[in-house]
């Protein structure tokens, strides 16, 4: 049988199995309101904890978890066991939109299949959360904008880098003026060795399924640097190459539980240590060859490990970026220079010494040139106090209010990942690359989010 027929049959076995004893979602809640009909694709480790448990734990009153789908059906069945929300689950995703007919899909499924969920989502008229990046080509993303504006339904980014209390600060005090006029930028971003190596680990290592970094991961920091700016991307330039790992290195093994290299591997990881992802990847790898602990020099690594771009945006801002994992130092430096003065903020460290400071010094001419520190900190829960608030405003009350712009939608999300594409390109070709030459978006001068 082949492996798209055996998914899905199962597919279908398995919704049937898990219809014959559901348990109900509903809770006696639906009298509070209409509550949103939602269904999450994509149960790894993404979907089952921020969109899976969470969501069913701490948003039940406003979202009914109507259907699960992955393609993979031994990590669905874990999934809907550790969800808990006892809704029937898919590994096809027809068959969920025809059978449980949710009104909003949630997409956490590997960056290189976003495209086919959404679209799919919106031929069958309903609105989209997805995780970033919104895609990994300019051909998926003009296909994704198309498939948005026929269908009049939504899609929304889930930029959630843009919601820690600390970066509100930030975009608060930009937009107070504090710098006055932002002429130039600078964001360097660190990823420490572990964070680094997870990505080498798993399909992220291989461009055609992440786009790699400079799309899986700088989609967040882009899009961080479109906000701020409150322009769209022009032009950008860019270098990167692949130092550490893939094919830089005397040693490899088929992975990390059948290596011979353990003990002089610095990246060595053993999974079996990990119960969840014991029970999400390695029982179900036979399913679809899905191996979470790959070597990390195996040769079919094509992304960077460092990466340097310049963009310039349509408002004349010159932003200079940097990502590197080549360090133990995990965290940002970003710096804005204005008409009355800079802003900067250096935050992260190594676990023992962290650093976290946010300065203003002024521009001599409107001041004694006193600096500014100012208090901004990180708060409680996922990624540095952002998830929480951007699940409140996602499905506790959508009409929250949203004064900074936080909530992003598909223009955000293309213009995000057009900046990675195009470094991307410029780093295969020596050139420049116009955004407005990748979709059919042409970059404003002010950013907006339609
Ligand atoms: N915003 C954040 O901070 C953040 C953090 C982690 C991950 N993410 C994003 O979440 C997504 C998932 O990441 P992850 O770490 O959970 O990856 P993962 O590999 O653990 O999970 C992806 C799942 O998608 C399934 N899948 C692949 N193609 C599918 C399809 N066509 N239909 C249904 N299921 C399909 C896979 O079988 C797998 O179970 C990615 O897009 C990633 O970029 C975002």
């Amino acid at each position: 049988m082949d492996r798209r027929k055996f998914l899905t049959n199962t597919g279908t076995a398995f919704a049937g199995a898990m219809l014959s004893h559901p348990v109900s979602v509903n809770g006696g809640h639906a009298a509070r309101g209409k509550r949103m009909k939602a269904a999450l694709v994509g149960t790894g480790v993404r979907g089952v904890s921020m969109f899976g448990r969470d969501l069913v734990r701490d948003y039940h009153p406003y979202v009914d978890l109507v259907g699960l789908c992955d393609v993979n059906p031994g990590r669905l069945r874990y999934a809907a066991e550790y969800i808990g929300a006892g809704c029937p689950a898919f590994t096809d995703l027809d068959e969920l939109l025809s059978k449980q007919k949710p009104d909003t899909l949630i997409v956490t499924t590997t960056d290189s299949s976003h495209h086919e969920v959404i679209i799919r989502g919106l031929e069958r008229g309903c609105d989209i959360i997805t995780e970033k990046p919104l895609t990994i080509d300019e051909v998926k993303a003009q296909a994704i904008l198309d498939a948005e504006r026929k269908s009049g339904k939504k899609v929304i980014v889930t930029f959630n880098y843009r919601y820690p209390p600390y970066r509100a600060k930030i975009k608060e005090l930009l937009m107070q003026g504090l710098v006055g006029e932002i002429q130039a930028a600078e964001f360097h971003y660190y990823l420490d060795h572990s964070h680094l190596t997870r990505y080498m680990q798993r399909w992220h290592g291989e461009r055609r399924f992440g786009g790699s970094l400079w799309v899986h991961k700088a989609t967040h920091h882009f899009d961080m640097a479109n906000w701020y700016l409150d322009s769209e991307p022009e032009q950008v330039f860019a270098h990167a190459s692949l130092e550490r790992f893939g094919k830089n290195s005397p040693f490899r093994g088929e992975n990390c539980r059948r290596c011979a290299h353990t003990s002089e591997c610095p990246y060595y990881w053993d999974i079996s240590q990990d119960a969840h992802y014991t029970g999400l990847y390695t029982s179900n790898e036979h399913y679809d060859g899905y191996i979470r602990d790959n070597c990390v020099f195996r040769p079919e690594i094509d992304i960077f490990d460092k990466h340097a771009a310049l963009v310039r945006y349509a408002n004349g801002v010159q932003l200079s970026y940097v990502l590197t994992g080549h360090s133990d130092v995990q965290g940002y430096y970003l710096a804005f220079d204005g008409t009355r003065g800079r802003l900067e903020a250096r935050v992260g460290g190594v676990p023992e010494k962290p650093y976290n400071e946010l300065i203003f010094i002024p521009e001599s001419r409107f001041s004694d040139r006193e600096t500014r520190i100012f208090k901004a900190e990180h708060k409680p829960g996922g990624h540095w106090g952002g998830d929480p608030i951007m699940m409140d405003k996602l499905f506790r009350n959508p009409d929250m209010p949203d004064p900074l712009g936080q909530q992003a939608g598909v223009r955000d999300g293309v213009m995000s990942i057009l900046i990675g594409i195009a470094a991307r390109k410029s780093c295969d070709t020596g050139l420049p690359v116009n955004i407005a030459d990748l979709t059919d978006l042409v970059p404003r001068k002010q950013r907006t989010t339609r």
